[in-house]
């Protein structure tokens, strides 16, 4: 974990002096050069491939509650091709952080099956499935979800410090990411020190730190007003052409979930079928 005593920044170096969050250059290890600019989102950049290919089949849960057996997902059926970036829409209660949690295996389905690159992750052990999370899934929620205790820039080394990767190129990554969603004069905040869409932000970088193969996010912008949730969902895509991952996103709201290239709208018993642009 982090030790306070070396923290980027702590709220003040000797004589007041905020420490240097950044370390000397060192090379980090990369698949292939990450692009330099903003304007790399105008023209795709072509993905680097760490996206997942995932293939649900006959996807099913039921909760038992006060005796009464509740069908939310039945036979759910979705492939996603690795770099998809696909929005869900869908009223509330009919079941998409259901089948989010599950896809994000935070809970078990009742039946079917889930191949994440040609691998059955339904049947993991619980001690794989807590690696296998932490390599391969990031997650953004409604509400951030971030540690109040830990700067920003903390918050999102966490990952990778879990990751044990060392911690100087864990910074690098996190003050990078950072960067890239407009938070590079943020860093040394806490999350109670930033507004919601900065918070999200936050929470962003924290899921794509690690470059993800599947990135899911369940109402990121449930929280926000439209102009700061439209700017997230831009971000979103954006980032992602540079990365990659796998992208699913749950959102009730069709005019942000139009920014994604594929559409969903989730119906009764989890169903999902093409949805209009908004
Ligand atoms: N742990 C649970 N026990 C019983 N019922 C649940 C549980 N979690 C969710 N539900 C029910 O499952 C349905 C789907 O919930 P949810 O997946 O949260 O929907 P959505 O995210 O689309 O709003 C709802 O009717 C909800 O009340
Ligand atoms: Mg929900």
């Amino acid at each position: 974990m982090i030790d306070p005593a070396d923290q980027a920044a702590g709220p003040a170096g000797p004589a007041g002096v905020p420490t240097d969050p950044e370390d000397p250059p060192r090379p980090v290890i990369e698949a292939s050069p990450r692009p330099a600019s903003a304007t790399a989102a105008a023209t795709p950049a072509p993905s680097r491939g760490v996206g997942a290919r995932v293939e649900i089949s006959r996807l099913s849960k039921e909760y038992r509650h006060g005796g009464v057996a509740l069908t939310v997902l039945r036979d759910v059926e979705l492939v996603l091709e690795p770099g998809d970036m696909v929005s869900v829409v869908g009223a509330s209660g009919v079941g998409k952080s259901t089948f989010l949690q599950i896809l994000g295996t935070l809970d078990l389905p009742s039946r079917g099956s889930i191949r994440f690159d040609g691998e059955e992750i339904t049947t993991m052990t619980a001690e794989r499935l807590a690696v296998f999370r932490n390599r391969k899934i990031g997650f953004v929620f409604q509400f951030h979800h971030l540690l109040p205790e830990f700067t920003a820039l903390e918050n999102v080394m966490m990952p990778a410090l879990i990751q044990r990767m060392p911690k100087a190129t864990a910074r690098r990554r996190a003050h990078d990411i950072l960067g890239r969603v407009g938070l590079g004069h943020r860093l040394t905040h806490k999350p109670s020190q930033l507004s919601g869409g900065e918070q999200q932000r936050v929470a962003l970088a924290r899921a794509m730190v690690l470059e993800p193969a599947l990135l899911l996010a369940d109402e990121p912008t449930g929280n926000l007003d439209r102009h700061t949730g439209e700017a997230i969902h831009a971000l979103f895509v954006e980032l992602n052409r540079e990365r990659g991952s796998t992208l699913l996103v749950m959102t009730h709201n069709p005019e942000l979930a139009a920014v994604m290239p594929r559409r969903l709208r989730m119906i009764d018993g989890g169903r999902l079928e093409p949805a209009e642009a908004a």
